[in-house]
């Protein structure tokens, strides 16, 4: 960026860019607590917190939290204080969405980290963003310490996707990755997760889906495939995968990870949300612990972004630049100012993953002729003889969801093999 230093006559006010920023906190949980901290230090321009929103100001805060902060339970009496820019950390949707609204009409910036609340009414937001020409920045909502949000809206042409496929919880990467390296079990790996503070005492967001399906969301209207909500999403959670699962994967040539994939289509778009088998070679395949990642298709190749998914230092980092960029007139006008129309979601055709377990299993000619009546095809076949167990993994060319559950129940019907089945990526 260029420095442009212009006289300035004696006696006149300092310009905007001089004084401090004046910032409305709302929420100082993990996240607020960081930026309360980080904007003392680490912004790049002095940082004023104007006051902080929470559930309970009595609480004693993070020893990283300054000690001087003011704490209320009163939002409006935040905004009243005419802040520059309001940074909202509260997470799910109310009060966040009248608390967002109301500093929008009232023209003040807001920055948020909040991907409940942008899946739920982003649309509203950008539109009342848009109508009143007051930014509202969330490059802190997916992939919290990879800016590419704000990079690709400056690049318009870069950001005509045809397809995203990506990494975005980094609990339930974290969980299968531990399965996948040290044969945990899910519900060990959970718990490991959870002493280290890197899942919720309530983990049920994180792994069955739900966080990773609002990611979703907000990629999709940022990058103009459409408006779209949660509920239209096909959405599987992690729970069901097993370790035995990882040695037939792998057997296959892959490894399971929590993905997300969207690309466009005829209708709309084809979209789907859970646990994958992801070739070796595939980018994702090498994405391991609570790190994230996102390969997105341009008309000229793949980009890939990967790095820190979320973490209080690495969210507040984004979101303070986010705070500079707001309050500095530089923020692209497409970000979370353009109204998208609604887009259709089905569930794609993919390649299917299935686990067969029973105390003897049928001929593997046995089961593919079972599968080609149901009009499936198989790639490839891995098998494992346990001490009183067989298991079978079965990788299938592709066909859609109805059809694979056609085939699993006349499978079970036939041998009690309890099929379970993931998509499966292409490499
Ligand atoms: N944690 C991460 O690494 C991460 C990464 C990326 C994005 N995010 C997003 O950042 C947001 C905040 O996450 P977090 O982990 O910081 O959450 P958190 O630790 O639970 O903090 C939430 C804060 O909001 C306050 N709050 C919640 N509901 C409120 C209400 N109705 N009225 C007033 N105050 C209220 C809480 O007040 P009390 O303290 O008094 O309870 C608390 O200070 C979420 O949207 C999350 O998805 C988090």
């Amino acid at each position: 960026m260029s420095i442009v230093t212009v006289d300035r006559p004696r006696g006149l006010a300092p310009p905007v860019e001089s004084r401090p920023i004046d910032m409305a906190l709302l929420g100082c949980g993990s996240v607020g607590s960081a930026v309360a901290a980080l904007s003392a230090t680490a912004a790049a321009r002095p940082i004023r917190i104007v006051g902080a929103l929470v559930r309970h100001p009595e609480r004693p805060r993070p020893a990283a939290a300054p000690a001087r902060l003011q704490f209320t339970r009163a939002a409006a009496t935040l905004l009243d204080r005419r802040p520059d820019v309001v940074v909202e950390v509260l997470g799910s949707v109310e009060p966040a969405r009248t608390i967002v609204r109301d500093a929008l009409e009232r023209g003040i910036p807001v920055v948020t980290a909040n991907k409940s609340l942008l899946a739920a009414c982003g649309d509203e937001l950008a539109e009342t963003a848009a109508r009143t020409g007051v930014p509202l920045l969330y490059e802190a909502s997916v992939l919290a310490g990879v800016p590419f949000l704000g990079a690709l809206a400056r690049r318009p042409h870069a950001a005509a996707l045809s397809r995203l496929t990506g990494i975005v919880n980094g609990t339930s990467n974290f969980i299968l990755s531990r399965m996948a390296a040290d044969g945990e079990e899910a519900d060990a790996a959970l718990g490991e997760a959870q002493r280290r503070g890197l899942a919720e005492p309530d983990p049920r967001s994180d792994v069955d889906g739900i966080d990773a399906a609002e990611k979703l969301i907000v990629l999709l209207r940022h990058f103009a495939f459409g408006n779209a909500s949660v509920r239209d999403l096909e959405i599987t959670g992690i729970r069901r995968v097993q370790r035995l699962d990882f040695a037939l994967a792998a057997e296959l040539g892959g490894d399971i990870k929590p993905v997300i994939s969207a690309r466009r289509s005829d209708a709309g778009v084809d979209a789907f949300v859970g646990p994958a088998l992801v070739p070796q070679a595939h980018p994702l395949a090498r994405i391991a612990g609570v790190d994230n990642a996102l390969q997105l298709r341009t008309a000229y190749g793949d980009l890939m972004y990967s790095g820190p998914g979320a973490g209080p230092v690495a969210t507040a980092t984004t979101i303070l630049d986010d705070v500079v960029e707001a309050v500095s007139g530089t923020a692209p006008a497409n970000i979370g100012g353009m109204r998208r129309g609604t887009v259709r979601i089905d569930a794609p055709a993919t390649g299917w993953f299935v686990r067969l377990t029973a105390s003897a299993l049928p001929a593997g000619d046995e089961i593919a002729d079972l599968l080609g009546a149901h009009g499936i095809w198989l790639r490839r076949t891995a098998e494992r003889q346990g001490a009183d167990r067989a298991a079978a993994g079965l990788l299938t060319h592709p066909c859609a969801r109805e059809r694979i559950e056609r085939a699993l129940a006349a499978l079970d019907a036939a041998w009690r093999c309890e099929p379970f089945a993931i998509r499966a990526l292409e490499s």
